[in-house]
């Protein structure tokens, strides 16, 4: 078994994913003694503490952010903490935090297996890793080194690619881990276990069966604090070119021949490569962009994205993006994929819906079977589960048939808890496990898909939508599923909203 004993070392230490997410999930990971005994962290980043103000600033976090009641070892955890301040921008700072790292080795005898998280902004994330090896800190001579950053990876094609070679200048891409924390979610390695181990479900699972599939991930926030981030961004890069396209793979990818990093990864790489090229004259008819607008709900005013702290006042970023697309090959040809993600939605939900297709011929009248029955939902976030709807005949004469649910909920499961999706990937990282994370071949295949549109949206070629804070988005995406009847499990319309959507 590989030796797992380690330095931590988190560039971006001060910041708030260090504080949320990051430490608090290796502090689960130290009290269910997932950590080995020989570790310590060191945090890295401009701001001048000492050892032990950082201690406890990690203290605080771990009370406010930890999700367990288990805080009884948080003060022997903080214990194998250390801090430099330290500019990541400056070589010469390197040569310090080389010391920095053979001191704590020496002293906790550890050997020289590192971690290098960059939790940091991306323009930092060619920068850190040129400096780390012109200072010898990716030589694996003592020990394995290993890099981990955290999606965006590039802001389009063309830095994607710039950025893979510049990483793979001074790194092995086996070196290299980068996070998209969907990949971390238990109820998205689910998708795997729900397809690959129910003999019911694979034989229906494509085109034979499968009349089309809509993934949501909505979230009812804005853009909080980070909007400057965001005009960067928007929901197509933040959201659809990562975490949705990821769920994407696992929904639709073929049986890896085994459970090992590459045969997965090969899956959803053949799964990318298989995305039906959207021609630059039909993103206008694929795809929609939206933009939400103030709204009062529950009698609180609720500030439009182009008020938000950062943001310019006639900012074109959209907060929301749904595309029609299909996946090219034997199982999905022809079967519509649609998704969509949106901030200031009615609420936090991600979810997978298979939409079967309806039987040959329907024998029973009076019954209120609609699009809604021969539904597979399975839900990512926030109550993880898998719901399935089905017609049944309501108890009397003749046969009425109503929808009913088989629904399981994980929260049915007394005792088990979910761990974050940070928990599982930090973990995987130390463990030295690849699989939950994005290959560079993914990322810009991913990329590659999506050019198209990144292109018509920053020409003006697809209106932006405005949409009130609190509904389903642009009305307009209504009408993007095919079919008569057809649209998303939670559709925009019929919320007497009329007349109050507009171009932007
Ligand atoms: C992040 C995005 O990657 O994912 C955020 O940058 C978004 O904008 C977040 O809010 C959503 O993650 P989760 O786990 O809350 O669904």
């Amino acid at each position: 078994m590989e030796n797992n004993e380690h330095i931590y070392a988190i560039f971006g230490a001060s910041g708030d994913l260090t504080k949320r997410k990051l430490v608090p999930a290796i502090y689960s990971l130290f009290i269910q003694n997932l950590l080995p005994s020989k570790y310590a962290l060191l945090g890295l980043s401009r701001t001048k503490f000492n050892d032990e103000q950082f201690r406890e600033k990690m203290k605080e976090a771990i009370n406010k952010y930890q999700e367990s009641d288990d805080l009884s070892k948080v003060d022997e955890f903080i214990s194998h903490i250390y801090y430099l301040p330290f500019d990541s921008e400056h070589p010469d700072e390197y040569k310090i935090l080389k010391e920095k790292l053979k001191t704590l080795r020496d002293e906790k005898e550890i050997n020289g297996n590192t971690i290098y998280y960059l939790s940091t902004p991306p323009e930092l994330y060619s920068i850190i890793p040129k400096n780390l090896a012109k200072a010898g800190l990716n030589n694996e001579k003592d020990g394995w080194k290993r890099i981990v950053i955290e999606k965006p990876f590039g802001t389009d094609l063309e830095s994607a690619i710039k950025l893979r070679d510049e990483l793979l200048e001074d790194w092995q891409e086996e070196q290299i881990f980068r996070i998209d924390h969907y990949l971390g979610k238990e109820t998205v390695q689910n998708l795997l276990v729900t397809r690959f181990s129910n003999g019911i479900f694979e034989p229906l699972w494509n085109r034979n069966y499968i009349h089309h599939i809509e993934i949501t991930s909505a979230e009812s926030i804005g853009v909080e604090k980070r909007g400057g981030y965001y005009e960067t961004s928007g929901a197509l890069k933040d959201m659809v070119q990562n975490h949705l396209l990821h769920i994407v793979g696992m929904a639709a990818m073929e049986p890896p021949s085994s459970l090992d990093a590459n045969s997965i990864r090969n899956e959803v790489l053949k799964v990318f490569q298989s995305l039906r090229p959207i021609k630059k004259e039909n993103v206008k008819n694929c795809t929609i962009r939206g933009q939400y607008l103030a709204s009062n709900i529950k009698g609180e005013h609720i500030p439009g994205y182009r008020e938000e702290e950062d943001v310019d006042k006639n900012s074109e970023t959209e907060t929301y993006a749904a595309i029609k697309f299909y996946i090219d090959n034997w199982r999905w040809g022809g079967v519509p994929f649609y998704i969509r993600t949106g901030k200031r939605l009615p609420t936090r939900v991600t979810e997978v819906v298979i939409h079967f297709k309806s039987t040959p011929h329907f024998l029973f009248a009076n019954n209120d079977i609609t699009d809604e029955s021969n539904l597979l939902v399975i839900r990512i976030q926030p109550d993880e589960g898998i719901l399935m709807k089905i017609g049944m005949k309501t108890p009397g004469n003749g046969y009425e048939v109503k929808n009913v649910n088989m629904d399981f909920h994980y929260s049915d499961l007394n005792g088990v808890r979910i761990p974050s999706a940070y928990e599982r990937l930090i973990n995987d990282t130390i463990k030295g496990d690849p699989t939950l994370f994005a290959r560079s071949e993914e990322v810009l295949e991913a990329w590659k898909f999506l050019q198209p549109v990144i292109e018509a949206w920053k020409n003006d070629e697809v209106p932006l939508f405005g949409y009130p804070a609190g509904t389903w988005g642009p009305e307009h995406a209504d009408d993007l599923i095919e079919g008569k009847h057809l649209t998303w499990r939670y559709p925009c319309k019929n919320l007497s909203n009329d007349g109050i959507y507009c171009e932007l």
